[in-house]
């Protein structure tokens, strides 16, 4: 397999493992798993890809709660440095694709003062299985000729974007780590003149067994986020194609 990054042997390869299911890994990522000592995995990452990880190696879940996020930062960042030095082929594995709202740099930066090479390997980002899942594309000729992906919250709290841009008709977002700023992000819209009518769809667990689609209108959008429970992206612009959604109602029904 091409080496991806460096003409160095990588001391660690991000993975970015997609958003569950294992269909989503793309074979690079799948190798790098087979043939990795150490697994540094988040908390995201789907349980259909943790069953790939191969039973001689060490795997450390970096996702467990009890501890604030910078400490959490500072121990992978050591994790991954320390494993790295004592010659072992490691894998550090991230929901979706690594370089998106996944803390890559920290890491890069890290491996970078202790003089050890990596490479990354993308992955399948959640707006990109979402948008599969409601049978929508995430940018369309005549409608949106850009692709907003934005995050509803960041350090400095419910995170603030170009509203303006975003209220234009026919403008998509996908709207990452949304569900507590449906309520900010529906009035900053709505200030702007966004169109209360305005499709938005909600997936939660996108390609997991226990996916849900929910549709929504920008209107309606914080009723319907307060219903997820599980990781979910908001597609701000976008309506479920009646045959997604007939068919997240069907496995309802089944469950
Ligand atoms: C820290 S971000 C990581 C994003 C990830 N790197 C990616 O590319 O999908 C976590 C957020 O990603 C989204 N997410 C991750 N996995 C998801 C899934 N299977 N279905 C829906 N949203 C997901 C949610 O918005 C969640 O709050």
């Amino acid at each position: 397999m091409p080496d991806l990054h460096s003409h160095l042997t990588p001391a660690v390869t991000f993975v970015g493992a997609g958003p569950g299911a294992a269909a989503h890994l793309t074979l690079g990522a799948f190798r790098a798993l087979q043939e990795a000592e150490v697994v540094i995995h988040d908390r995201l990452v789907g349980d259909e890809v943790l069953a790939l990880i191969p039973a001689a190696a060490l795997r450390i879940d970096m996702g467990k709660e009890g501890f604030g996020p910078s400490a959490a930062q500072q121990a992978i960042n050591a994790a991954l440095v320390a494993h790295a030095m004592a010659g072992r082929r490691v894998v550090r594995l991230k929901g979706g694709d690594c370089g998106i709202f996944g803390r890559l740099d920290e890491e890069m930066e890290a491996l970078e003062a202790a003089g050890l090479p990596f490479r990354i390997l993308p992955g399948v980002t959640s707006a990109s299985a979402a948008a599969a899942a409601i049978g929508q594309s995430l940018t369309r000729r005549g409608r949106n000729a850009a692709l907003r992906i934005v995050t509803g919250h960041d350090m400095a709290g419910f995170a603030e974007q170009d509203w303006r841009g975003l209220a234009r008709e026919g403008e998509v977002a996908a709207i990452y780590m949304g569900k507590k700023s449906a309520r900010f992000i529906q009035g900053r819209l709505m200030m702007h003149g966004a169109n209360p009518a305005t499709p938005v769809a909600l997936v939660e667990n996108a390609s997991r067994p226990d996916q849900r689609i929910l549709a929504a209108t920008l209107a309606t959008l914080p009723e319907a986020a307060r219903d997820l429970s599980g990781p979910a992206v908001i597609l701000y612009g976008l309506a479920p194609r009646a045959a997604a959604l007939a068919a997240t109602e069907l496995n309802e029904a089944r469950a």
